[in-house]
């Protein structure tokens, strides 16, 4: 079943053009007058960069009132931001918005350099495999009470509040340790809330004056307040382990940051799983109820292996990350549907990459999913295709070709935790219950709301198997 048609790759990449004499000057991506790229960014960024990038080459350029951008894309563009152009690039005016707002300038995101590697270093354990592997018991737990209470009553949900509710719940429990109910209106409160900090502070998409909508207000003391009531319980009771307690033994070790950037540090893990992790989820439960060959195939898989063990659960995060069909699911869906499509960067110094020469201060953004989007790579890109994953095809294998948590020194840090929540989570959702679409067939179309997701509408019934 193929995606959306509006990312196909109808001509192959430009090549970039070959100057005898000093640097190539930055092809401009196609734009309005006065309005520049704006229209067309705010309808589909993806496919507006991938187009350009097409027509273009590379690298291009993108203009938009009050802003100026460079587009690097491609194998090279992934490799050169991981290796030797890795210092070239900083990431702290790309977040500025954020940092003022919660004067967090720790924030791991916006930190470079000797910080950022500490940062890294002291958050990496509570975010690892090792955390969701271990806790594998308790995640599928959480999956039967959070769909079961959505299941309840039998009538159909919308797939991105019960992602929500369940991304916020399995990541409180793999950071915490500890089991709690997470309503689906503070699942709302916190997506909400960074969806529009997100759209006004780090994007620009907005006016500032969204930040003072009733709506936003609302998410906002509803997020403060779930922030405020951990804070309260951790300072007074600090955990044994965890993201928590480094989060809090960083603070309290450095005189140098503030209250408030405590308070970020509770949210952002929260922040980091929701469009990423959730979005996932909605994007892969489309695919399945729209193609019930497909899912009848991982399920028979899964089916196999749980005979084979003897088990009366789901197999270990280790078989499961075996399972050909299961793992190619996972992985063609962070393929097909780049949550984090794009990182957006300055120039920390003059360089050249590809014959273009880039000025220190210049904002660039690296389109690291591009190549998911190339025959070269993979082959017929549009079709959603799980076995491509697996020998002897291993598409994903060629180097720097699949980004799906990014490249480079900023590489999602909670990666292979997430892939291991996701797996887990997929296979008890598949054991366990028969899902159907509340519009039998209907494909929603992506949306950026800010990251890439499905409309609310996108709803499913669910019952146990
Ligand atoms: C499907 C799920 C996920 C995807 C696709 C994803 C993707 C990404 C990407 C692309 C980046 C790099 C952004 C950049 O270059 O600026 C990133 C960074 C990060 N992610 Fe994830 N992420 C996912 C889940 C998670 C989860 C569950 C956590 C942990 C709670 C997490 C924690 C982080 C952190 C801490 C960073 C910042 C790393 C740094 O700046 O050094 N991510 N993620």
């Amino acid at each position: 079943m193929r995606a959306d048609q509006a990312l196909a790759p109808r001509n192959p990449v430009a090549a970039p053009p070959t100057s005898r004499q000093g640097a190539l000057s930055i092809p401009q991506a196609r734009g309005l007058p006065l309005l520049g790229c704006i229209p067309f960014l705010l309808a589909n960024p993806l496919q507006f960069l991938l187009t350009q990038r097409r027509r273009l080459g590379p690298v291009f350029r993108v203009r938009a009132p009050g802003r100026d951008m460079v587009v690097l894309s491609g194998v090279e563009a992934n490799r050169f931001m991981s290796e030797e152009g890795k210092d070239c690039f900083v990431s702290a005016r790309f977040w500025g918005g954020v940092v003022r707002e919660w004067q967090c300038p720790h924030f791991i995101s916006a930190t470079d350099g000797a910080v950022h590697i500490d940062e890294r270093r002291a958050l990496k354990p509570s975010m690892s495999r090792t955390v969701a592997d271990a806790r594998q018991q308790g995640l599928v737990e959480i999956v039967h009470e959070t769909v079961g209470r959505y299941a309840r009553g039998g009538s159909p949900f919308s797939m991105r509040e019960l992602a929500r509710t369940l991304t916020n719940a399995e990541l409180y429990y793999l950071l915490t340790g500890e089991r709690l109910k997470l309503s689906p209106a503070l699942g709302k409160a916190l997506a909400e809330y960074q969806r529009i900090t997100f759209n006004v502070l780090v994007l620009g998409k907005w006016p500032r004056l969204m930040l003072k909508t009733p709506g936003y207000l609302l998410s906002r003391r509803r997020a403060l307040a779930f922030i405020a009531r951990l804070r309260k319980r951790f300072e007074a009771e600090p955990p044994a382990d965890g993201y928590f307690r480094a989060a809090l033994e960083r603070h309290r070790s450095d005189p140098a940051r503030r209250a408030k950037e405590l308070d970020f540090a509770f949210l952002a893990p929260f922040w980091a799983g929701l469009d990423t992790l959730g979005s996932s989820f909605v994007f892969l439960v489309q695919q399945l109820v729209l193609d019930r060959s497909l899912l009848e195939r991982v399920r028979s898989e899964l089916d196999d292996a749980i005979r084979k063990e003897g088990l009366s659960g789901i197999p270990s995060p280790e078989t499961l990350r075996k399972l050909p069909l299961l793992y190619g699911l996972c992985m063609e869906t962070l393929r097909l549907y780049p949550v984090a499509f794009a990182s957006g960067r300055t120039a920390a110094r003059d360089f050249t990459f590809q014959g273009y020469r880039i000025a220190k201060g210049q904002d660039v953004m690296i389109l690291t999913s591009a190549t998911h989007f190339e025959n070269r790579y993979f082959k017929d890109p549009l079709e959603f295709d799980i076995e491509r994953y697996s020998a002897p095809r291993n598409e994903h294998r060629t180097k720097y070709a699949f980004n799906p948590f990014g490249r480079g020194p900023h590489i999602c840090l909670g990666a292979a935790m997430a892939e291991s929540m996701m797996l887990t989570t997929v296979a008890t959702l598949l054991r366990d219950y028969e899902l159907e679409a509340a519009v039998p067939g209907k494909r929603y179309p992506m949306i950026f709301d800010p990251s890439p997701t499905l409309p609310a509408a996108f709803a499913v019934s669910v019952r146990r198997r």
